[in-house]
């Protein structure tokens, strides 16, 4: 695709990648993605935002062969779907200085083996002139990875915002028409972010469209991070002879009829990506799983290294499940989960296939999570 104009001398570069299925070896990516750059022609200086995963890179290359000039390529982040084809940039505008935060540098001169010389590292806060243009760059370690920085162009009131806002939706939309179907794109790539004060009129990330009326995203991540967490249990499960789904299906019934929603993930067939948007707001997580080789079985132990990983505002967490003989599920998971701050509700687990004593333990917990759901009023 050619190079597309957003406003004056302001263009969106960069690739849409429709075949994509997977990101980071991890997340499923249903709808593709694109990878974003964008170039900005000031009136004395020429500046690219980022640039492309290494296989689009000639598709970016190809878009700057009528650009005879780059003073500056900023890398807002050294994760390779951006930065992988900077160094095909810099060989193609020699002169140009690679702009970073001095942790990406770092990062940047190990991934791609981009010389010291290249760099200027900027401070957070820090501007640049581009004569009628004006970047300012804000340091937002943990947008993804701790190096990372997003930039607001003063005049234009356009913050480009990295992985921050973004969704993972290949498409020729340039902007975004369709809100419901970037909220959900948005919300599956969540992650933890720090809401800025500009005075914003677009959002330009680095996958998905851009944002003309950038309110709806900014007030969902609002919602996802500041809101309180939702009356809803996610329960991801494993089950091998039937014993942990009996005990599942059951769960799910006694806590639906107090009154709590649940979001049932079988871990044998479900999308990842679906399970981690269920846990962006869920007050409480019950692991479904039976006990192998004395410990939680590996997919449930993967369900609790993601939300480990995820670090959400889950408040409550138990398990549930079935063992032949013994083991240590209960201290293996809860030994898992260091990140989340959450009460450990009493665990349910039982001994072969499920029991009258069972069931009314399952009641006992359904119960529990719902008293403490309206304790907290959370709807
Ligand atoms: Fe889109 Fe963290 O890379």
């Amino acid at each position: 695709m050619k190079a597309r104009k957003i406003k004056d001398r302001i263009y969106w570069m960069g690739s849409v990648d429709w075949d994509r299925r997977l990101f980071d070896s991890l997340v499923p990516l249903p709808d593709g993605t694109t990878y974003n750059a964008y170039l900005i022609e000031g009136s004395e200086k020429t500046v690219l935002l980022d640039s492309v995963d290494p296989p689009m890179a000639d598709e970016l290359l190809s878009q700057l062969e009528g650009v005879s000039k780059i003073d500056y390529v900023v890398s807002h982040h050294a994760e390779q779907d951006h930065s992988g084809t900077i160094p095909q940039v810099l060989a193609k505008y020699p002169d140009a200085k690679l702009i970073s935060t001095p942790k990406a540098k770092g990062m940047l001169v190990d991934l791609l083996q981009i010389p010291e010389e290249s760099f200027i590292t900027v401070k957070d806060g820090e501007t640049l002139s581009l004569g009628d243009k004006t970047l300012q760059f804000i340091h937002a370690p943990w947008v993804h990875w701790p190096e990372t920085m997003v930039t607001y162009l003063e005049e234009d009131k356009i913050l480009f915002s990295c992985d921050f806002f973004g969704s993972h939706i290949a498409t020729t939309d340039l902007f975004v028409a369709d809100e419901g179907r970037v909220y959900e794109a948005a919300k599956r790539y969540f992650a933890e972010i720090k809401l800025t004060s500009y005075d914003i009129e677009m959002i330009a990330p680095s996958h998905g469209q851009i944002y003309p009326r950038p309110s709806f995203i900014i007030d969902a991540y609002r919602d996802w991070i500041l809101g309180p967490p939702r009356n809803t249990v996610v329960l991801p499960y494993v089950s091998m002879h039937e014993s942990t789904k009996q005990m599942v299906d059951y769960f799910v019934s006694a806590l639906v009829e107090r009154g709590v929603r649940v979001e049932q993930f079988n871990l044998e067939v479900t999308d990842i990506g679906k399970l981690a948007m269920a846990l962006v707001d869920a007050a409480t997580i019950v692991v479904g799983t039976p006990t192998i080789l004395a410990g939680p079985h590996p997919y449930a132990a993967y369900a609790a290294f993601l939300a480990n990983a995820l670090r959400p505002k889950t408040k409550f967490l138990s398990i549930i499940g079935s063992y032949g003989w013994g083991g240590k599920t209960v201290e293996t998971l809860a030994g898992m989960i260091p990140n989340l701050k959450v009460e450990v509700i009493d665990p349910v687990l039982c001994k072969g296939v499920p029991s009258e004593v069972d069931f009314k333990a399952l009641d006992g917990l359904a119960g529990a999570i719902a008293e403490k759901h309206k304790e907290h009023n959370f709807v």
